[in-house]
């Protein structure tokens, strides 16, 4: 079938350089166990493909599906805004996003 699955490991360059989502979480802080992190990681990264300029609200929205135990999702929704902008100055400097 055409059915392919993206796992977290895709996000990091080969060379190990993080994804700007990746390096979203580690600057907010946005990691406590870890537990929930691949998940959000990816649901995050999709979202963002299509909604970089999202508001805080859309993110929550968003991330209705990923339970995190730990945190109040304050520093993750913290880390996706930033994520976003990060993804939109690449856009307008003509960089990769
Ligand atoms: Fe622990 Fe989200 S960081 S469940």
């Amino acid at each position: 079938s055409d059915l392919s699955i993206e796992t977290v490991e895709i996000l990091a360059a080969a060379d190990g350089r993080l994804d700007p989502l990746q390096q979203a979480f580690r600057e907010k802080h946005a990691l406590q166990c870890g537990f929930c992190t691949p998940g959000i990681l990816m649901t995050m990264k999709a979202f963002l493909a299509s909604r970089p300029g999202a508001s805080e609200e859309e993110i929550r929205e968003a991330l209705a599906g990923n339970l995190c135990r730990c945190t109040g999702y304050q520093n993750i929704v913290k880390a996706v805004l930033w994520a976003g902008e990060r993804l939109r100055d690449g856009a307008d400097d003509g960089e990769e996003a």
